[in-house]
């Protein structure tokens, strides 16, 4: 059995639980920030009487800008730094496409912001339906650019680009236009503007980022969203063609975008983790040397679903049956420290519409606890469409709920 050498963490410590937000109605109403949201972020950033961090991500179904602008929006919002890894957009997990489409047409946002994004997602020949329009204006013939717009186009002839997907980013800024050419692709041969198909099965697919039917914005009532722009396609495509249109979601509460939103905050609790270690060793110069850490009590800590209670080895041939349930190991080169997490022991989903964010949190794992907020989209006295674990006033509530369940 090896010799354990014993080092202490120090007195902050990282949650085993982790949270997951909703941003429009949850920490945003339109430009505006929700007030309690910059001292939920402040509980869960260590300021909070058990002096625990909590790792966080966010969830939104919106989009139209880059993961890294969101981010820092965030950061000068909510007075701390949000990091584009903390992040996930509707459109976000549509980076999986990038090996399975060459020639994309992008719709929704702003000018050629949605065409970036794509782009730095590693796809190729990315269109706008601005670009068609600069190549045929008749195509939507009661819309003329603006000089605004034509300064974002490519000169492009779309009678010789096959258009293999299209892809809805984020909310349409011209439904008429964008309706218009989404329709004529669908029934197109190929995806070739001005053709028509036989058979209607020749065009291109289509991806929506999410299917928001509405959403909370700083207006009183909420607003159509991309998910009501899917409804109009649809019901125009079944009147064309007699038949139904074959759709791909993203976007809450889909569960691809639960794996991935799985994935992601994995990575982020490791690197809070890490963040810790490396804190860990600063304090202690011991620390790196030692086979065991035990906490400020003196206690041997070998709970390995918690993340602030762990230990680790140098060595694979280890005996001893506890070491070899370690679920870290320093690297012994670098001596470097690596943990392999366990998943977190609950993942908290605060969300203010029952359809995408309450559904999203209970359908997919049974370790996420769904908490319905009145900031947003959900009507205070109304019946929730999808229950939620736990309802509250707002963020603010929420975070404190969530960690006083804890503790
Ligand atoms: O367009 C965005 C909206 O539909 C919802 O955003 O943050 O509430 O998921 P969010
Ligand atoms: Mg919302």
């Amino acid at each position: 059995i090896r010799r354990k050498k014993k080092a202490v963490i120090d007195h902050e410590r990282v949650a085993s639980y982790a949270f997951c937000f909703d941003i429009d109605g949850v920490i945003l109403r339109g430009p505006d920030t929700i007030p309690q949201a910059v001292d939920a972020i402040k509980l869960l950033n260590g300021e909070n009487k058990y002096n625990i961090k909590v790792p966080y991500v966010f969830v939104t179904n919106g989009g139209g800008k880059p993961e890294k602008q969101r981010a820092d929006d965030l950061s000068r919002r909510l007075q701390t730094t949000i990091t584009e890894d903390q992040i996930i957009q509707g459109h976000t997990p549509m980076k999986d496409l990038v090996d399975v489409y060459d020639t994309v047409l992008v719709v929704g946002g702003v000018g050629n912001t949605c065409r970036r994004v794509a782009e730095s997602y590693g796809f190729k020949n990315v269109y706008t339906p601005l670009d068609i329009m600069k190549w045929n204006p008749a195509v939507s013939p009661y819309h003329d650019l603006t000089t605004d717009e034509i300064a974002c186009c490519k000169d492009v002839d779309f009678s010789k680009i096959k258009i293999q997907a299209i892809l809805v980013f984020a909310d349409s800024r011209n439904w008429a236009v964008d309706q218009q050419i989404i329709l004529e692709l669908l029934l197109s041969k190929d995806g070739v503007m001005g053709t028509e198909s036989q058979t209607y099965h020749d065009g291109p697919e289509i991806y929506f980022a999410h299917s928001d039917f509405i959403w909370a914005t700083n207006y009183k009532l909420s607003r159509y969203g991309m998910g009501a722009l899917q409804v109009s396609i649809a019901a125009l495509y079944r009147e064309h063609t007699g038949q139904e249109l074959k759709v791909n979601r993203f976007g809450k509460p889909q569960k691809g975008t639960f794996k991935f939103a799985n994935k992601v905050l994995t990575h982020w609790r490791q690197g809070v983790l890490d963040e810790h270690l490396k804190k860990l060793s600063i304090h202690d110069p011991n620390a790196s040397q030692a086979d065991i850490l035990i906490n400020e009590e003196g206690e041997e800590i070998i709970n390995q679903s918690k993340l602030e209670s762990y230990h680790y080895s140098d060595s694979d041939d280890d005996t001893d049956d506890e070491i070899n349930k370690v679920v870290g190991k320093r690297e012994q080169k670098t001596d470097k420290i690596t943990l392999e997490l366990p998943p977190a022991s609950t993942v908290y989903f605060v969300g203010d519409t029952p359809e995408s964010d309450i559904r999203f949190a209970n359908s997919h794992d049974s370790s996420w606890h769904s908490i319905l907020v009145k900031t947003g989209v959900y009507q205070e006295g109304t019946v929730p469409k999808y229950k939620p674990k736990h309802m509250c006033d707002n963020v603010l509530e929420a975070v404190k709920y969530a960690i006083e369940r804890e503790h």
